[in-house]
């Protein structure tokens, strides 16, 4: 009998999913991928054998994803259309990949994933699953099934004795990690409806909290965050640290109409507290300490490794590339910066670094200016040259 590997998140598209391949004649291995989506596996774990897996395999990629994912995508300051701070987009190649290692050690020569035909998610596991194994034959069982819909999917379920939590189920379809939420449909599919409380997972409830203000500092070695109001902490700490307190503030909040890689706009709307406090915190200390030819080309990279993330294409020698640049401006971001967080927002209010090329003697306006403005004229004239009339 043939193998498959599916990647397998307790939901019901992917309960019903073993089921489907077991009938296809594949034997089916699930697969859970743990990089920080909350849920408790135990039940899940059950329901897929119920369902007819052969096995089951959780492996925690928490640490993984934020050191080899996560870590680099800030380094590069990747913010998608200017606002999606990619939490899921980075996550599936880290899930693919894993995939794949696990395929091979259970000689299947199959692996599958519940992502629709209408999706990125789809993109970004099939490109990394042919990337790091081009023999593994890929299924998808949502773009080929019969069912038409989730009431569908649920008399199946039902009809095969799979146990299902329709009850618990939201209208939302919500992605989860470490990095952020993504939540999208329900309500939310009309562009003009401001989303409800009820679509947010994190910062629910964030208007009616009387908070004061909040400086929190964070600490960078070589790009990377190490400590958090003068603690030092682990990755996973730190980031979860300022999800909590974030979150509270309503920080994060991003509700966007975005472009899909298939060509479809979609309306999402994301929470990612830490995300959004690291990536204002690491630019401004990038303000600090990179010279402005430097930090003006980085932005243009940003943007060019927002996009490659977004478009699945993490295991290419572009990545690669950009990693390789990004990781020369990182040499000297090390410092401290401090954020202010009031309700819905996080502002720099100051920063230090061993290596801040601000120089006060030259920036002031007091006496003590060592900046000589005679030579201003000069520059300016040669600078005018081209243009003049
Ligand atoms: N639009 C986001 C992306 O492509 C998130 C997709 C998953 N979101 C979800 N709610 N299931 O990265």
């Amino acid at each position: 009998m043939k193998k498959i590997v599916l990647a397998y998140s307790g939901g019901l598209d992917t309960s019903v999913a073993i089921k489907w391949l077991k009938d296809k004649g594949y034997e089916v291995i699930a697969y859970m991928a743990d990089v920080g989506q909350e849920k408790t596996t135990t039940a899940a774990i059950a329901r897929a054998k119920k369902a007819g897996a052969s096995k089951v395999v959780v492996k925690d990629l928490k640490k993984k994803f934020v050191t080899d994912y996560v870590w680099p995508a800030l380094k590069a300051g990747a913010v998608y259309e200017g606002r999606y701070t990619l939490a899921t987009a980075l996550s599936r190649p880290c899930i693919a990949a894993e995939q794949v290692a696990v395929a091979h050690a259970e000689k299947a020569t199959a692996v599958g994933h519940g992502c629709t035909g209408k999706g990125n998610d789809q993109v970004r596991f099939e490109v990394t699953i042919q990337a790091l194994d081009s023999s593994l034959e890929i299924l998808a069982p949502l773009r080929e099934w019969e069912f038409k819909s989730r009431d569908e999917e649920i008399d199946y379920a039902i009809k095969h004795r799979i146990p299902i939590d329709v009850t618990k189920k939201s209208s939302y379809s919500i992605d989860k990690n470490v990095w952020g939420v993504s939540v999208e449909s329900g309500v939310l599919e009309n562009p003009n409806i401001e989303p409800p409380q009820d679509s947010f997972q994190w910062t629910r409830g964030a208007e009616k909290r009387n908070l004061k203000d909040r400086v929190v500092t964070i600490e960078f070695n070589k790009g990377i965050p190490v400590g958090l109001d003068g603690k030092k902490l682990g990755p996973l700490e730190l980031i979860a640290k300022l999800n909590d307190t974030g979150a509270q503030y309503g920080i994060g909040r991003m509700d966007m109409i975005e472009n899909r890689l298939v060509g479809i706009k979609s309306r999402e709307t994301y929470e990612a507290p830490a995300a959004t406090i690291l990536m204002l915190a690491h630019a401004d200390l990038e303000s600090l300490v990179l010279d402005r030819e430097l930090l003006h080309y980085k932005q243009g990279i940003s943007q060019k490794y927002a996009d490659l993330v977004y478009y699945g294409l993490w295991f290419t020698p572009m990545r690669e590339a950009l990693d390789a640049f990004v990781e020369t401006t990182q040499k000297k971001v090390t410092g401290k910066v401090r954020v202010r967080l009031r309700k819905f927002s996080a502002n720099i209010v100051g920063r230090t670094s061993p290596f801040s090329r601000y120089n006060e003697n030259l920036a002031t306006y007091t006496a003590k200016d060592t900046f000589d403005h005679r030579l201003a004229k000069g520059f300016i004239d040669l600078w005018a040259l081209p243009y003049r009339k």
